[in-house]
């Protein structure tokens, strides 16, 4: 009896433990899917807030006087930035967070 009774205990932890790593790999691709999914849109946010906004929290994008009138200007000002920050950034990079101060901010 106390055989059986372990018996059946190593078999269902061993399915426990089984659906638990499935659950977790379940939740692994999910995730990994899900910002797959965002990062377009979140990756620009994320350049952004790091190399950015620190400056920006002050200066507004949104001032009267502001330099950028189209989506043309506004990409310049990226680059001009990221240059002057030394990042260095990708086509792809500075497209992005144009974006995102668009979306933001801009409206163009
Ligand atoms: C050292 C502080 C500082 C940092 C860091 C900084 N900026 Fe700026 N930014 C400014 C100031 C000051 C202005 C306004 C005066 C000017 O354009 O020279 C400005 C202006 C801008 C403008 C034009 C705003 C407008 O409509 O008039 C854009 C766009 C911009 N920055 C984007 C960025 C991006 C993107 C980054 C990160 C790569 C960045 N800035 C980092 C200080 C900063």
């Amino acid at each position: 009896m106390g055989d059986s009774a372990g018996w059946w205990q190593r078999v269902h932890a061993r399915k426990i433990l089984r659906s638990v790593a499935a659950g977790a790999a379940a939740i692994g691709l999910a995730s990994v899917g899900n910002v797959d999914a965002a990062e377009p849109a979140d990756r620009g946010q994320a350049l952004y807030e790091n190399h950015c906004a620190e400056c920006h929290k002050t200066i507004a994008h949104t001032r009267d006087s502001r330099l950028v009138r189209n989506m043309g200007q506004l990409e310049e000002q990226v680059d001009r930035w990221q240059a002057n920050q030394k990042l260095d950034w990708s086509a792809q990079e500075k497209a992005e967070v144009a974006q995102y101060l668009n979306r933001r901010f801009y409206k163009f």
